[in-house]
């Protein structure tokens, strides 16, 4: 089964054609990082007005990259929540026009589900060659600009969570305090660049200084809003302090208590497998701590697939399989992963 996703919940346009939930046969991603990269963030109206000029020729080239035409497109895929609501209604209503025009069904994937399907992509039933799909139950993360979710996937659109942020996301953690140290947007990837040119010395041999919290609770809950001010007042105090030292030890925090989280939710639930997704599922320092601690079968998307794409809506798609009529799809900014 061929299908179609669209993706437009945050400042990424994205359309890709995946075959069966794996096979990815177009990816194309456009991207308006550079417009918010000026302003340190994301400007909503800014955002939906380049995404309203992008998508089709976006759907457009994602449909000639492999020669298709609609015509081998059995369903169309698209994301129609969480995000912020004027990007949501991009993609949303163009795929229903698309869906009543091609007379194809319509299947509307969550966003936050989907990126545990980027670990999908690429992958196989059989076992044999190394390279073989999830086995449930898996224990998934879900790391992204706006939410940090431990789940529980047992199948395929059975999903419990387990744990989640009480305040602020993972993502948002490394946005916020990159600002802060003037880092940059968006801050994962200039937090990880910055911490990869730190050099622990004898005076600095251990990353301590900001505090982990929740760690020791048990619940599987996160809570990141106490780092950003950790950092202003540690900054405020410390002018000259080194900004790549800085950048390592709030890394080294927060991939800290993602990790500790994660080996808590395998201990109880002893899943066959761990899922790793999100933006943030890009940061080399957890992926390499999850390697490890985790002592299930760890999956670590693809790095093109762990940003916003539409080839794991596509694949999330495939899996749920459940089209609707395509005048029963709206767009839902507040939707959760178990909704
Ligand atoms: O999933 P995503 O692309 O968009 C949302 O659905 O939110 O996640 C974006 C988040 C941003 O907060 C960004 O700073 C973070 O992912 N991110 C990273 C890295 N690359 C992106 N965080 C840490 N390390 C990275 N290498
Ligand atoms: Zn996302």
């Amino acid at each position: 089964m061929v299908i179609l996703g669209i993706e437009t919940s945050c400042d990424e346009t994205a359309a890709a054609i995946v075959e069966d939930g794996t096979t990815v046969l177009s990816n194309v991603v456009a991207s308006s990082q550079n417009l918010h990269a000026k302003t340190g963030g994301i400007i909503p109206e800014e955002a939906a007005r380049k995404q309203i000029e992008s998508i089709i020729p976006v759907i457009n080239e994602a449909l000639q990259q492999n020669g298709h035409s609609e015509k081998n497109i059995d369903s169309i895929a698209v994301t129609y929540g969480p995000g912020l609501i004027g990007s949501l209604l991009v993609g949303v209503e163009t795929a229903k026009t698309l869906s009543f025009m091609w007379s194809k069904p319509i299947i509307p994937v969550n966003h936050l589900v989907a990126h545990l399907y980027a670990n999908f992509l690429g992958k196989r039933q059989e076992v044999k060659d190394g390279n073989k799909l999830p086995i449930f139950p898996a224990v998934g993360l879900v790391v992204s600009g706006g939410h940090t979710d431990l789940v529980l996937m047992r199948d395929h659109g059975d999903i419990t969570l387990l744990g989640a942020t009480r305040d602020d996301a993972a993502g948002e953690a490394f946005d916020k305090t990159s600002r802060l140290l003037g880092l940059g947007y968006p801050g994962g990837p200039a937090i990880s660049a910055a911490a990869e040119n730190f050099q622990l010395t004898n005076t600095n041999s251990q990353l301590k200084l900001f505090p982990r919290p929740l760690v020791n609770d048990d619940s599987l809950d996160f809570s990141f809003s106490g780092l950003k001010t950790s950092v202003n007042n540690y900054v405020n105090k410390n002018q000259n302090a080194s900004k790549t030292e800085l950048a390592a030890e709030v890394q080294e925090a927060i991939v800290d208590v993602l990790v500790t989280k994660s080996v808590k939710a395998v201990e109880l639930y002893k899943p066959k497998s761990f899922l790793l997704a999100g933006g943030v599922s890009a940061n080399l320092r957890l992926r390499e701590k999850l390697q490890q601690k985790i002592k299930v079968d760890l999956y670590l998307p693809d790095l093109k697939y762990t940003t916003d794409n539409a080839a794991m809506i596509a694949s999330a798609a495939y899996f749920q399989n459940n089209p609707v009529p395509w005048q029963e799809v709206n767009a839902n900014p507040e939707l959760s992963i178990t909704d």
